[in-house]
């Protein structure tokens, strides 16, 4: 019981500290918005009257330090020469996700990244600086921003999103006061900051002229980095790890990579994506081998449009349809890594054929009749005589 009693109050002590530490600072900013967060916290915790105190004092107080109408919203950094925001909030509650799909030994990276972001608090009283980050690094469609979604989720916390090719400006010397800007922001602020298309600040390196002064912005980058507190938690994408400084990846503590999903995780992300579209085993299994070399992303839009079209039809989507969007699918980037590619634009009798050649037993006649949308006895009739399955 008393253990309870203090793990509550410590809930809150972290809070207190960080409003205490922006008063001294004189950092209005952080007073506010920490105070705000924590009122959330308390009604969270059913304490709705001291919620209700704490929002009155900010609602009085106010108009003292700035127009009433500067909200957080509106406080949000901007580019020092276009004005444009560098950061964008990401409402989570108004997104409903299929769960994440990971390798175990992804989970225990990411389970353990989020107990440590979850005690800094102790990582603050025991001295240990820098902040909470994770670098996250994959091909396209990998489940990276899923990932930081997810993050700021669990540790319910606010996600902010910073393109980093936007961030980076013509005049480099901005560059350097955007950087501030946004770990002013962070540091002043309750929340997750996700820096996507984190390369943009390495590929810079190779683009431009001025080596001297780029130095300075990485550098820049790399110092704000440092200067954080445990209480920032930081999330990096990339897709090119390769052209990451070694600098800036060292300061990553926990790095998760992300890849094209294996046969185990694509059966997961059918059973789990389709929802509530009920395909049987043989089905679910039939779409795993066919979605050979596709990405979570791409089954997740095979998904959609089956739901989606379930909605329009008021009938269940059969096999046919997911095969037929599957195949519409795999046209494109990374042709190389499906099998399914290769087929593009042959007739479905070759299409049976390579199928059957692939794997006799998962495509019997009964599962091509079924893909095809024929009956069993055609696709026993034409696989072995010839004739088109569709009878296009
Ligand atoms: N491992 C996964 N678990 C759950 N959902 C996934 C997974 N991978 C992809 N998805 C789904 O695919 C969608 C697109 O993935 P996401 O945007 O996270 O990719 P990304 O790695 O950030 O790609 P990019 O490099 O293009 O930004 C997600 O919204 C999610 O629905
Ligand atoms: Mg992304």
């Amino acid at each position: 019981m008393y253990n309870r009693f203090m793990q509550q109050q410590n809930r809150f002590i972290n809070e207190l500290f960080r409003i205490v530490n922006g008063a001294l600072r004189l950092d209005i900013d952080k007073v506010r918005n920490y105070t705000s967060f924590l009122a959330d916290k308390l009604e969270k915790e059913g304490d709705k009257t001291s919620a209700v105190r704490l929002r009155k004092l900010l609602e009085e107080t106010d108009h003292q330090l700035r127009p009433a109408e500067v909200s957080l919203a509106r406080a949000l950094p901007v580019d020092s020469e276009s004005r444009f925001p560098l950061i964008e909030h990401v409402n989570l509650r108004a997104m409903k996700e299929p769960p994440v799909v990971l390798l175990q030994e992804q989970w225990d990276v990411l389970n353990e990244f989020l107990s440590i972001a979850k005690s800094y608090a102790q990582l603050d009283a025991e001295g240990i600086g820098g902040s909470v980050s994770l670098l996250m690094y994959g091909p396209p469609g990998t489940g990276k921003s899923r990932v930081a979604r997810y993050i700021a989720s669990e540790l319910e916390l606010e996600l902010y999103v910073a393109r980093l090719d936007g961030l980076i400006s013509s005049f480099l010397g901005s560059t350097s006061k955007n950087i501030r800007a946004l770990f002013d922001f962070a540091a002043k602020t309750p929340c997750v900051l996700f820096l996507d298309e984190f390369d943009a600040i390495a590929k810079l390196r190779s683009d431009t002229q001025e080596m001297g002064e780029l130095k300075r912005v990485v550098n820049s980058f790399i110092q704000n980095l440092d200067s954080l507190g445990p209480q920032s938690i930081i999330l990096a994408a990339t897709n090119h790890e390769g052209l990451l400084d070694s600098a800036v990846w060292r300061r990553f503590s926990y790095r998760l990579e992300l890849g094209y999903p294996t046969t185990p995780l694509r059966a997961q992300m059918w059973s789990q994506f389709l929802n509530p579209i009920d395909f049987n085993e043989r089905d679910l299994e039939l779409l795993v081998d066919l979605s050979e070399g596709f990405t979570g992303s791409d089954i997740q839009e095979v998904c959609r449009r089956l739901n989606r079209r379930r909605i329009t039809t008021q009938e269940d989507p059969t096999l046919k349809d997911a095969f037929q969007i599957l195949q519409n699918i795999g046209i494109g980037e990374g042709e190389e890594r499906r099998f399914l590619s290769a087929l593009k634009g042959k007739d479905s009798q070759t299409i049976a054929r390579v199928l059957r050649d692939r794997n006799t037993k998962l495509y019997s006649h009964a599962a091509l009749a079924q893909l095809f949308g024929v009956s069993k006895a055609t696709a026993y009739r034409r696989t072995l005589k010839g004739g088109k399955l569709d009878g296009r």
